[in-house]
């Protein structure tokens, strides 16, 4: 790692108010029915449990991980399943949960292999959006917080896998030499 220091970007009540908003409005959306949240690993995995305790439904929970083709990080969209669900899509009311879209590349090929099992209905929720960046189009149903191009950790996201554990939003600033 390069030397740098993180910054807070969105402090740790200002991400729990905004999930405990997306748990209201899914709980609204979804009235009467049951919702199966399908978590992106490693990066989804805060903010699902976060967003799950918010839920005032039936919740069942799988997860999934992915790896995406391509040298360093530019990703070519194509993903390979590491990590595939426990349970059958088919008839269920899905909602994916993702930490950060960014390129789109990722999110837009997982929806369409998902879309292919046939669940009752299929949306996504992301904690994070950076749509300066976006390369392939990608419908979000709930997003957290639009931010600008920076690299950002925290809440699940990693820079070479560490500080997933930081309770807030940070942003990577690389210190100069
Ligand atoms: P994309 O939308 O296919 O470009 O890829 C999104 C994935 O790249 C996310 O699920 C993250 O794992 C990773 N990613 C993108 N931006 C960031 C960031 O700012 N910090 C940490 N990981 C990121
Ligand atoms: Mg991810």
């Amino acid at each position: 790692m390069d030397k740098h220091h993180v910054k807070v970007m969105i402090s740790e009540e200002d991400v729990n108010k905004r999930i405990r908003e997306i748990g209201e409005a899914i709980t609204k959306d979804y009235a009467g029915k049951s919702v199966h949240l399908v978590c992106v690993l490693k990066g989804g995995s805060f903010f699902m449990c976060e967003l799950a305790k918010r839920i005032d439904l039936n919740v069942s929970l799988d997860f999934m991980s992915v790896s995406s083709y391509g040298a360093g990080t530019k990703s070519s969209g194509v993903v390979r399943i590491v990590k595939d669900l426990d349970e059958p899509l088919e008839g269920k009311d899905v909602i994916v949960v993702e930490d950060i879209i960014d390129s789109g590349r990722t999110l837009s090929y997982l929806m369409a292999l998902l879309k292919d099992r046939h669940p009752a209905s299929l949306k996504l929720c992301t904690l994070l959006d950076k749509p300066d960046r976006r390369v392939v189009d990608v419908d979000v149903d709930y997003t957290g917080f639009k931010i600008p191009d920076a690299f950002v950790v925290g809440y699940g996201l990693d820079y070479d896998q560490v500080y997933r554990n930081l309770p807030y939003i940070g942003e990577v600033v690389f210190d100069p030499e």
